[in-house]
């Protein structure tokens, strides 16, 4: 992932006047649906990683579904609660993956290439400001500061592509390779959440 690839995704959820006409249609749709049986809100999240997925081919619909699955009450949630959920399934995996890297970086201590500590340091800060940056944005979102969201959670996916990068620009395998990738699709998740959202 270089800096450039996610360089769509943020101009496509920023300059998203393109893509108003098309949210607006499948809001339709898939509100008329939301007021008939129960069930219907576990299909809120097939259709919500459906819509991402398709809008974002970064967003793999499989690991959307199974994430929003596993997330406490989420089945029963509606989209601006889903999208809370996402946010803070993001903030749950960077502290994670910040308590991986430091385990990582002590059991490898020994072997570690200076290369490879520098980027694993590198790492380590950037999760540790993505958590702050995700708690920031929880508090946002439950303010309706939208934009603002939008912006915090995109400089976490920067965050997860700088990370990676770092590791392959000094030619060295990425041990934090499936981390990285988890918090870039939580993150576009979120805000692709937040774009439906933002048009209802
Ligand atoms: C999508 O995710 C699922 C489960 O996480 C995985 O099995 C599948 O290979 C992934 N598909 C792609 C295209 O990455
Ligand atoms: C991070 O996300 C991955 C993929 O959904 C999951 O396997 C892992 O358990 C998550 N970790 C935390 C702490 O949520
Ligand atoms: C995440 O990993 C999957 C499977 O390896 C890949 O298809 C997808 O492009 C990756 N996504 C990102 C954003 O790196």
């Amino acid at each position: 992932m270089s800096p450039s690839s996610a360089f769509p995704l943020r101009h496509r959820t920023r300059g998203h006047h393109r893509h108003h006409l098309l949210l607006f249609i499948s809001l339709l749709l898939s509100s008329s649906s939301f007021t008939s049986a129960a069930g219907d809100h576990d299909n809120l999240i097939h259709q919500t990683c459906k819509a991402s997925s398709t809008t974002d081919p970064n967003i793999n619909y499989t690991f959307c579904v199974n994430a929003l699955q596993a997330a406490p009450a989420s089945r029963c949630a509606r989209l601006p609660r889903l999208g809370l959920l996402s946010l803070r399934l993001a903030r749950d995996n960077a502290t994670d993956t910040r308590c991986y890297i430091r385990q990582y970086m002590k059991s490898k201590a020994k072997v570690l290439d200076p290369r490879a500590k520098a980027a694993l340091d590198d790492c380590l800060e950037l999760y540790s400001d993505s958590i702050a940056t995700l708690l920031e944005a929880m508090q946002d979102y439950r303010a309706k500061r939208f934009a603002d969201v939008n912006v915090k959670v995109s400089s976490v996916i920067d965050g997860s592509d700088t990370c990676e990068d770092g590791f392959t620009e000094g030619g060295i395998a990425s041990p934090l390779s499936r981390q990285n990738n988890f918090s870039f699709q939580l993150s576009a998740m979120v805000l692709s959440i937040v774009n439906k959202i933002q048009f209802h």
